[in-house]
């Protein structure tokens, strides 16, 4: 048995678009689907905003088992057509092109999960945004938390990886979030507020960077902030990314952090959530999908 224990073959009846009815939320400008904006600024916002629903495998997959979770996750996406949203998977970085190939004409993207700062040279090991792109990722996770703690990620080095993917012309993913005891202590808006100044780069803009909220403590877990800690803690991340790009409003902010089918819908109903970063969900094709059909 692989890695994807409890794949389920896709079912249509599962994936078909459905037009969103205008929620309350969307006076905090989330995306609501259709029209209805009650400003024209609002819609334009809302339109702005296309969810992401990006699925981390993180360390998990051999070559047949993860082709065979794509090429279920590309027939899906391709079956429903959705142009109201985007899914993007980021396997490890020895399946990005297999994966990319397998995926190539579904509309599903494929992403890195780290890179290195420099394009190229004697660093053993790793791989360049370079890289990624030439094998057909268009976005790479940056500051991920396990990258944070495993490997002293700090955020002056995250924010050279988010330039780095801009340089090779891939769209960062840049994870914050706070730990257990920082929330504990009431430091969680100012640790998230410290993480973003010090990891976005100066040039960020709503078509060059994603945020990816993720509390430490809920990934992984099973755990996960109510919806309006949510809701305040991207209402903060918005606010302070308004100080570092002109571009705030339509910037995509995604949570993650036990993200499955169970919950998405109301994790992706929060204020100012534009999308999720899904890890063990992700590897099971009909959760994932399920995910995508919340958003
Ligand atoms: P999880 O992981 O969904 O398994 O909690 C999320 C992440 O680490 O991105």
């Amino acid at each position: 048995m692989g890695f994807l224990t409890g794949r389920h073959a896709y079912h249509p009846s599962h994936g078909q678009a459905t037009k969103r009815p205008l929620t309350a939320n969307a006076t905090t400008f989330r995306y609501a689907g259709y029209g209805m904006g009650r400003t024209g600024r609002e819609f334009s916002m809302a339109r702005t905003r296309r969810p992401l629903i990006a699925g981390n495998w993180k360390m998990n997959g051999l070559k047949a088992d993860a082709l065979a979770l794509a090429k279920d996750l590309a027939a899906g996406v391709k079956q429903v057509g959705w142009s109201d949203r985007e899914l993007l998977v980021c396997p490890p970085a020895t399946l990005v092109a297999a994966i990319a190939e397998a995926a190539r004409g579904s509309g599903l993207l494929v992403g890195g999960q780290n890179c290195h700062a420099k394009a190229s040279g004697a660093h053993t090991g790793d791989v360049s945004a370079e890289m990624l792109k030439d094998a057909g990722a268009t976005h790479v996770i940056v500051g991920h938390s396990e990258r944070r703690a495993d490997c002293g990620e700090t955020d002056s080095i995250v924010r050279a990886k988010a330039e780095a993917a801009w340089r090779a012309g891939l769209v960062p993913i840049v994870c914050i979030g706070e730990t257990l005891s920082e929330r504990e202590a009431g430091d969680t808006l100012s640790v998230l507020e410290t993480q973003l100044k010090g990891s976005v780069p100066p040039g960020a803009a709503a078509a060059n960077l994603v945020v990816a909220y993720e509390p430490v403590w809920a990934i992984g877990t099973g755990k996960t902030p109510t919806v309006d800690e949510v809701s305040a803690a991207h209402a903060h991340i918005r606010k302070v990314l308004g100080g570092l790009t002109g571009d705030a409003a339509g910037v995509r902010l995604l949570y993650g952090g036990s993200v499955k089918g169970s919950n998405a819908a109301e994790l992706l109903a929060a204020g100012d959530v534009d999308g999720a970063l899904v890890g063990g969900a992700s590897l099971h094709a009909a959760e994932f999908l399920a995910i995508a059909k919340a958003a």
